[in-house]
């Protein structure tokens, strides 16, 4: 029974996962706090999650119908994210760990995003995975569930960052990728944008597709929802290009998309006709930011006999997080 926060940014996050799947998964999001500020506040972020903490991991408790004596591990969301925002989930699951004499796992944050598509599928490696959040762009190659290589990276921009941007040119607010598709479904598709590095395999770009959108905004000469639609579609058919490529050279057996961007049903149904490799992808509310997939990629962490290790040390994933030892 696995007792998992998750506070990289703006969502508190309190799960409970056992071997049968997520028994709990409970969020209070701070969205409507940072809103008036166009995107999130670090200071504030860590302020508000030492605020909810409590109040989500009682209710993550209560609908998992458990008690913390039944906890057998405690997991935490180690990085990557907003350093004071991540030690509040870090200080509280380290303590409830001592306190309970249960081992603590410190899980990466891109893994949770992977193995949240754990929730409703199998597995089967080697797999690619493509990352796309409001913080990570990436394709990145499994051969086992710890063993990750970068495929492709973006070299500015992260795709649910120039969502957020983009949303902003066109007034709408903060978190910008579900106004997007909201406004995108009065639109059509007729205004032409670039498709930046598309012959590098290794490489994404989102800067120069945003400014382009920045400038049919200035030209006037589309409706605001065209170009919310147009956006949305070359997003796509940018994610889709790249998996597609990415797919003929390494015949993986799946292909996994996660992270916030994938939240979108129009990018998702995209991917989905155009690539020809099995897909899976989790289910909407597990896209974006959880405590569940956090408790998922835990369990497979335990699995692996990755557990209470000083340093969890996640190759391809550029990260290595001295913290969590019990
Ligand atoms: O994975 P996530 O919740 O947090 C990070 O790890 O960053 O992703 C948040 C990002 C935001 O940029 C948000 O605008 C985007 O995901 N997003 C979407 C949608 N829902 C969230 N982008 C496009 N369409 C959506 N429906
Ligand atoms: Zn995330």
């Amino acid at each position: 029974m696995i007792l998992a926060f998750e506070t990289s940014c703006d969502e508190t996050a309190v799960a409970v996962v056992d071997d049968t799947g997520i028994r709990s998964n409970e969020w209070l999001s701070q969205i409507r706090h940072h809103r008036k500020y166009g995107g999130v506040v670090p200071e504030l972020a860590s302020r508000l999650h030492a605020e909810y903490i409590d109040d989500v991991l009682g209710r993550a408790l209560v609908s998992a119908g458990v008690s913390l004596n039944d906890i057998t591990h405690v997991a935490v969301t180690v990085g990557p994210g907003l350093e004071g925002a991540l030690l509040v989930g870090i200080v509280a699951a380290k303590t409830l760990s001592q306190q309970l004499q249960c081992p603590l796992i410190g899980v990466n944050h891109l893994h949770g995003h992977i193995f949240a598509a754990l929730d409703a599928h199998q597995l089967h490696f080697p797999l690619i995975a493509c990352i796309a959040s409001g913080g990570h762009t990436m394709v990145v190659h499994m051969t086992d569930p710890l063993t990750v290589h970068m495929v492709a990276n973006t070299m500015d921009d992260a795709c649910g960052e120039a969502f957020d941007k983009v949303a902003r040119m066109l007034g709408l607010s903060y978190p910008g990728g579900p106004a997007i598709e909201v406004l995108a479904q009065s639109g059509t598709v007729c205004v032409p944008l670039p498709h930046p590095v598309q012959n590098d395999p290794q490489r994404f770009s989102f800067s120069g597709l945003k400014t382009a959108v920045l400038h049919s905004i200035h030209k006037e000469t589309y409706a605001k929802p065209d170009i919310a639609a147009s956006f949305q579609h070359q997003v796509a058919t940018i994610l889709a290009h790249k998996l597609r490529e990415t797919v003929n050279r390494y015949q993986p057996n799946q292909v996994v998309l996660c992270g916030g961007v994938f939240a979108n049903r129009v990018i998702r149904s995209h991917i989905v006709e155009t690539i020809d490799a099995p897909i899976c992808i989790p289910a909407i509310p597990l896209c974006t930011d959880n405590a569940g997939m956090i408790g998922l990629a835990a369990r497979v962490y335990r699995d692996a006999g990755v557990q209470s290790t000083p340093v969890t040390v996640l190759p391809g994933l550029g990260l290595a997080v001295p913290c969590c030892e019990r």
